[in-house]
């Protein structure tokens, strides 16, 4: 079996194909109800990253016929590489996963990066995998669902409007405005670092330098984002935020990564407001969309009330994995040397 590094920037579009085919593959067993990736930006997706960020990737071309056994990418970052590894349903349980874990492990270690991080999908064979290479849990989320066919629209109407007085709801599709950068990334700094242990493998902009980056970075890998915000007037604090991106890629279904209201606004009616508010903005920009995700901490989470008010259904538990390269290297260097 033979594992390649893969350069998504140069590759023939029958190449980026043969990937999405792969991930399709994946997909229709792991997590069937999800939808399928299309080529159309996916090149994009994988080559954009924040400056100072980058991404390898490696495939392993199946010898027989015209397929990918398997993909694997990591995102390299300053002190952990985000895995992104995917092996076709016919080919598992045979190496394939493991030697191009260990293609990763070595560019980490080339790079003098420490630790590698991975986002695994409950129920799929990620979890076993990951665990038996000694990779430590570190977070889990559950993720929720909401299909927009079955909103009540009157209803969220209501949420929409029901928010304390003295704030004001406004909505910025592409990112909020130059003037109101501090005033975000304050709201973000407020929630940091609050003991969840999560491995901080997504993106977020605590600052206004990082904020502008990041949006510059998500346009470009063709992940448009949209924010609805809730400002207190009295003083211009931007009370709480949402962010939903709806990948080129994949258009069916929106991610809301982030939702936050700033501690001492909370009880107002915001989270509810804004997220509602952020659903119709979106029916009407986004006429292919389905269904958007978001994620919840499995400990008691105030957005799960809110969550569950708007119509979102918890669907399965995702979970933050991490492992030291040096160990990784250790265990799989030797076996499959
Ligand atoms: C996880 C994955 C990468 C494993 O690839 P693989 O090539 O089958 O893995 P390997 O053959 O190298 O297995 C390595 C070890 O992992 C463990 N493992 C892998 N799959 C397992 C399973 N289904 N059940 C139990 N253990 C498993 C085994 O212990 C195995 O070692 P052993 O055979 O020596 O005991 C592959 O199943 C995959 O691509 N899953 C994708 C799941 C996913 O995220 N889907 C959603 C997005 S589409």
């Amino acid at each position: 079996m033979k594992v390649q590094e893969w350069e998504p920037a140069s590759a023939p579009e029958s190449e980026v194909a043969a990937v999405i085919d792969l991930l399709n593959a994946a997909g229709e067993v792991d997590v069937p109800d999800d939808p399928r990736w299309q080529v159309d930006g996916y090149r994009d997706y994988l080559c954009c990253t924040m400056p100072g960020e980058r991404r390898a990737c490696w495939v392993t071309p199946d010898p027989h016929e015209d397929r990918l056994l398997g993909q694997a990418n990591v995102l390299l970052m300053d002190d952990i590489g985000v895995i992104d590894l995917i092996v076709h349903p016919e080919a598992r349980g045979k190496g394939v996963g493991s030697a191009l874990l260990l293609a990763v492990a070595r560019r980490a270690h080339d790079e003098g990066i420490p630790s590698l991080g991975v986002e695994a999908i409950g129920e799929t064979p990620s979890i076993p995998f990951y665990e038996r290479h000694g990779f430590r849990w570190a977070y889990g989320e559950i993720r929720n669902v909401l299909d927009l066919g079955s909103v009540d629209w009157l209803k969220l109407g209501g949420m929409a409007q029901g928010i304390g007085s003295g704030y004001r709801v406004e909505y910025y599709p592409g990112g909020p405005p130059e003037e109101l950068f501090a005033a975000y990334a304050a709201a973000k700094e407020s929630v940091r670092d609050n003991g969840d242990g999560d491995l901080d493998l997504r993106p977020s902009s605590y600052d206004p330098e990082r904020l502008r980056a990041s949006l510059a970075t998500l346009h470009r890998r063709g992940l448009k984002p949209y924010i609805v915000v809730a400002v207190h007037e009295p003083t211009g604090d931007v009370a709480g935020l949402t962010e939903v991106v709806v990948p080129r890629p994949r258009p069916g279904r929106a991610d809301q990564y982030d939702t936050i209201v700033v501690p001492e606004h909370r009880g107002n009616g915001i989270g509810r407001a804004i997220k509602a508010r952020m659903l119709f903005e979106l029916r009407a920009a986004e006429p292919k969309l389905a269904e958007v995700q978001t994620w919840h901490a499995l400990e008691k989470d105030p957005m799960l009330k809110v969550n569950a008010d708007l119509g979102f259904q918890p669907d399965r538990e995702w979970r933050e994995y991490e492992a030291d390269v040096p160990d990784l290297l250790r265990k799989l260097g030797p076996s499959l040397a």
